[in-house]
């Protein structure tokens, strides 16, 4: 790509298929819902109390409220999405030779895969009332 489109009429106009454009679009809507979420996430992990108390009591306390777990899953979902899509454009650029690049892009799908399934079990699969009352019998 030799310039990235700046409207959506230049998008359509680069673009010779709709998923690519539908790609780009996604790209402008999901950057800007991140700058939201990314920035409410520090907030209430980094600013609002000091990162450095944070144990596995807080953590479960905040993934026991079902709002954190859906704002949570957009986060990862928005994040992997974007930077995923992201680096693959960077891969069409880059890696010119297409044997190299069909596999890089394997592996990063792959792997994007894996941490999307795995973030999203942590998110749901556990039930963080009983571990976080299991923990605090520990101490
Ligand atoms: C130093 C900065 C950060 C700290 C201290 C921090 C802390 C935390 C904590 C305590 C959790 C547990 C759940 C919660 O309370 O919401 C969490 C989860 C999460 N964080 Fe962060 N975070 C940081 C930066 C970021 C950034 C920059 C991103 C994304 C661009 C991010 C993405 C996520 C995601 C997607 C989850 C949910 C993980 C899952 O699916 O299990 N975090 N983080």
């Amino acid at each position: 790509m030799a310039r990235a489109p700046k409207s959506l009429s230049e998008a359509r106009a680069t673009y010779t298929t709709n998923a690519e454009l539908a790609w780009w679009v996604f790209m402008r809507i999901s950057g800007l819902m991140l700058i939201f979420l990314v920035f409410a996430h520090l907030w209430f992990n980094n600013i609002a109390i000091d990162a450095a108390t944070i144990d596995y009591d807080y953590v479960a306390q905040r993934l026991a409220q079902p709002g954190v777990k859906i704002f949570d899953t957009f986060l990862l979902a928005f994040a992997m999405l974007h930077g995923v899509n992201g680096l693959r454009y960077s891969v069409e650029d880059y890696v010119r030779k297409p044997g190299r690049r069909f596999w890089t892009k394997v592996v990063l799908y792959a792997v994007a895969g894996v941490v999307f399934v795995l973030g999203t079990m942590t998110l749901w699969a556990f039930s963080y009332e009983e571990m976080g009352a299991a923990v605090r019998a520990l101490n």
